[in-house]
């Protein structure tokens, strides 16, 4: 396939000093690549992207499988260093979905806390997701505790076609379900720059300001949830810091992502 890396690169690049665009015919994970080159010392801001993945990853340990020329997959690495980290992972769902739909047109929202979905609730169909790490590697203090930089790698993958694979926990949508018109060079063009742009805000004034938007888009907002550790009730946006809410009998519960998953929603729109 053809990306229009330079395109990209001088779209980025303002924003990013030192910015490079780099594509891979094959590799195992982009995540996985960024994180070998940032160990031996490599940290600069980065966008890789591969054509095939043979070992994607997806959150939780779980495997993202994606056919060549059938799903967008990249990864950006950038050295950051935000006054508090809590709710990163939003703002890049927020920066992907400005990107691909500013209008709203394709009615792609966001489940908390890291996953694209195409609604209604009920019948949500998934489009993508977010795989963050990070590591303190590349920062260069970071044996001082002040010193909160550390390097990051967003890992992206977008269907363009829905994968057909059956045992899909979630059934999938592509890009190409929503919008025909819509190629992978233009979806990547148009999300990358947004993606970047959110980062850099939320590095410099935290989630606070992205909370409205946040719960506009929010897919389980109102809907009847069930998490991992026996949380249920229903779910109510997030707070400042990126949490999920729930409103449980027994009162407002806070979910943060590190501890607990989503198990189930039920649509009961209150
Ligand atoms: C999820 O939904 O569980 C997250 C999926 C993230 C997949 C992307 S594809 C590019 C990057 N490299 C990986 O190995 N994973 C992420």
């Amino acid at each position: 396939m053809n990306w229009p890396v330079e395109d990209l690169w001088l779209e980025v690049e303002p924003d990013l000093p030192g910015f490079s665009v780099e594509v891979l015919a094959q590799v195992d994970s982009t995540n996985d690549e960024l994180m070998r080159r940032a160990k031996k010392g490599n940290t600069d801001p980065i966008l890789l992207l591969a054509n095939e993945q043979t070992a994607g990853k997806g959150r939780r340990g779980r495997v993202w499988h994606s056919v060549p020329g059938q799903s967008l997959t990249f990864s950006l690495g950038l050295n950051l260093n935000p006054m508090i980290w809590s709710g990163l992972s939003l703002v890049v769902g927020l920066g992907i979905l400005r990107g691909l739909d500013p209008f709203r047109k394709m009615s792609i929202g966001l489940k908390w806390p890291n996953d694209l979905w195409v609604g209604p609730a009920t019948g949500a169909r998934k489009l993508g997701g977010i795989l963050m790490e990070s590591n303190v590697i590349g920062s260069p203090n970071f044996t001082n505790k002040q010193d909160q930089s550390r390097y990051c790698v967003i890992g992206i993958g977008i269907n363009i076609n829905a994968p057909k694979d059956v045992s899909l926990k979630m059934p999938a949508i592509g890009l190409e379900d929503l919008d025909p018109g819509l190629t992978p060079q233009t979806a990547l063009l148009r999300v990358v720059p947004e993606v970047v742009k959110y980062v850099k805000q939320f590095c410099s004034k935290g989630f606070t300001g992205f909370v409205t938007e946040f719960n506009a888009l929010d897919i389980l907002n109102g809907e009847a949830v069930s998490m991992s550790n026996g949380v249920q009730g229903l779910a109510r946006g997030v707070n400042a810091l990126g949490e999920l809410l729930i409103q449980t009998k027994e009162g407002l519960v806070t979910i943060s992502s590190d501890e607990v998953s989503l198990l189930s929603f039920l649509h009961q729109r209150d």
